[in-house]
């Protein structure tokens, strides 16, 4: 078996984190999604890792290299432009060749792992196999209808009126059947190949497809609250580890990484948290699930159930909570009257102040 991952896609609801670094590249407990993604193919004993990037993208490869370092044997497709997840299938033709695949979202992230379900795809190698999640809001996902046995009898793609609230999750199973749906269907009404359209196909035309209900953790991390919930959850699982320092006047609480390089100055951090690489906190108060980057400077402020990314800076701020901070970014005080802001803010940027 073989593995496509998909980290193209233009990430529209990560903005502006997606305007200057690749979505699947935002950090969760200070690793990227897309190192999550390629250890759990590992895992499967997959290390033949197709994946697609976009045309102007060489950061990601930067990132992970040649997959060497995870024992992974990575090869990078270019897909010109986001014309749909089906075409990327069309595209990785020549790497992917007749055998069987998964086909893995680089932003879903499923921290329980996919072993069970590529065992029922091994056992039985239907033409698709897909892998369902109930959820509140299925209009934002493909959905599924089920048959008694998970035969799969329908899959609609963001349905205005679903029919069940069983969402596809990022993670499919194949064999070489899916070159011959794709190369059928036509491009849906938002001008893209989709790949539920493609399982479809197979259902109508009397393929075996089957489905499994995901009893794990799931997570797109398509927007920054999802992101946030994620990394909360990520951080719920940590195993605590000191590799910088704290001094005599610091207190940690619960479990809480403080990585190489990082220094914490009188402060409280409360786990579970993570302290990045270089990373100097310096009379704050870190609260619970939040992740502070690699050579980060937060002085003097108080933040909990946040994000703070690589070279980032915050200080004098007392209460930042539920927040993403992007890469070399700073959040600061003024010394200037009390009542007025001063902000310079990206295209796409959310800020709250106090009403
Ligand atoms: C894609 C798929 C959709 C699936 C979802 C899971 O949607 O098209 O069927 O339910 O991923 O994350 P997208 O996130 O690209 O809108």
């Amino acid at each position: 078996m073989k593995a496509l991952v998909l980290a193209g896609g233009s990430g529209t609801r990560l903005r502006p984190f997606s305007y200057s670094m690749p979505k699947q590249l935002i950090p969760i407990a200070n690793t990227p999604v897309l190192e999550y993604v390629v250890r759990n193919i590992l895992d499967l004993g997959v290390n033949e890792i197709g994946i697609i990037i976009n045309d102007r993208d060489n950061e990601i490869q930067r990132a992970l290299g040649d997959g060497s370092q995870f024992g992974a044997q990575l090869t990078y497709i270019r897909q010109e432009n986001p014309l749909g997840l089906a075409h990327t299938v069309a595209i990785a033709q020549d790497f992917l060749a007749d055998d069987d695949f998964v086909m893995y979202l680089g932003d879903n992230m499923l921290p329980d792992g996919i072993s069970d379900i590529a065992e029922e795809f091994t056992a039985r190698r239907p033409a698709a196999h897909i892998v369902v999640c109930k959820v509140e809001d299925p209009c934002a996902f493909g959905v599924a209808e089920l048959g008694p046995d998970g035969e799969v009898l329908r899959l609609v793609e963001k349905p205005k009126q679903p029919r069940s609230d069983l969402a596809l999750i990022g993670v499919y199973f194949f064999t070489a059947a899916i070159h011959e749906a794709i190369a059928a269907i036509t491009p849906s009404a938002r001008g893209e190949l989709e790949i539920t359209d493609a399982i479809q196909w197979l259902v109508t035309n009397g393929a075996d497809v089957r489905a499994s209900d995901y009893q794990g953790y799931w997570k797109d991390t398509g927007k920054v609250a999802d992101v946030l919930a994620c990394n909360a959850r990520i951080l719920d699982g940590l195993h605590p580890g000191v590799h910088g320092t704290v001094d005599a006047t610091s207190v940690l609480v619960g479990p809480v990484v403080v990585e190489k390089g990082a220094r914490i100055v009188r402060s409280r951090i409360e786990g579970p948290a993570i302290i990045g690489a270089g990373t100097v906190v310096e009379d704050s108060h870190i609260g619970l699930h939040t992740s502070v980057g690699r050579d980060c400077a937060v002085t003097n402020s108080r933040l909990e159930r946040s994000i703070v990314l690589e070279g980032a800076s915050v200080t004098g701020v007392q209460g930042l909570h539920s927040s993403l901070v992007g890469r070399s970014a700073s959040v600061g005080t003024t010394t200037q009257s009390t009542d007025r802001y001063r902000l310079v803010v990206g295209d796409h940027t959310q800020v709250e102040v106090a009403a």
